[in-house]
């Protein structure tokens, strides 16, 4: 089984920024401020206005030829695809059971009750759960100090592959950060597909942007 990792840079050509690049989205905004319950607690209004813009730009981009491409791969071959983007490109593209760690911009979750639903294209303050009509609802995306989802399934995944493979992410948070090392320890051969070395320590990299290193690669595979 291929376990693939992908990152921000895998939507980048769809015209979503990533978060680190020159122009990113941490440099223009205090994660602190927007990616944090503590930053949610003090000001929900600047948070919820910061995701209906990622969702809005989420929903009017299309997926590009490397989600494409991933789909294709997972209908040949068994591939597992766990992703840090909060859109869901991948899913639109045809990828199948895609697991989205860092959660998903068109869900909404309680923080009361953990009832989830399906995210209006504006969030206010003011929203209510359907479920037990408290007023602490919030977009269903982990911030930083949160436990990703999944992770039990990951490990699982991840140290029963037959190579692991990260695309488009800078390897900068964890835990997903640590799965080339992990892969690395089970004797698991490991590859990056990015724009440009991450850094991460690999057996095997293609460098360039996703749109054309990602199809090339599933080419060179399947055929
Ligand atoms: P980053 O912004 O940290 O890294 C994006 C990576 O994509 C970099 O290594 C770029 O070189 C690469 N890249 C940029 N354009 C590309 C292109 N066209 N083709 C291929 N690669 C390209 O984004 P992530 O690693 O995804 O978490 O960030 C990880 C997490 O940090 C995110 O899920 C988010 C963020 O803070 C939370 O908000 C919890």
């Amino acid at each position: 089984m291929i376990f693939i990792l992908t990152g921000a840079g895998l939507s980048a050509e769809s015209g979503l920024g990533t978060f680190r690049d020159k122009s990113g989205l941490w440099t223009e905004y205090d994660l602190k401020k927007v990616a944090t319950p503590e930053g949610y607690a003090a000001d929900p209004s600047t948070v919820l206005d910061f995701y209906n813009a990622r969702r809005a730009n989420a929903a009017s981009a299309e997926p590009n030829a490397a989600h494409h491409a991933l789909a294709r791969l997972q209908a040949a071959r068994e591939t597992f695809i766990v992703t840090q983007n909060v859109d869901t490109l991948l899913d639109r593209a045809g990828a199948t059971q895609v697991l989205h760690m860092h959660g998903r911009l068109d869900r909404v979750r309680c923080n009361k009750c953990g009832a989830r639903w399906d995210a209006p294209e504006i969030m206010d303050p003011f929203d209510h759960c359907g479920q037990c009509g408290a007023q602490t609802v919030r977009p269903d995306v982990v911030w930083f100090g949160e436990m990703p989802h999944g992770l039990d399934k990951i490990e699982d995944k991840l140290t029963r592959a037959s190579l692991f493979v990260a695309i488009g992410t800078s390897g900068t948070v964890y835990p997903a950060a640590g799965f080339v090392e992990m892969a690395t320890a089970h004797g698991i051969p490991t590859l990056e597909l990015n724009l440009e070395p991450s850094g991460g320590v690999f057996d095997e990299g293609h460098y360039g942007p996703a749109t054309k290193v990602v199809p090339a690669w599933v080419n060179e595979i399947t055929a």
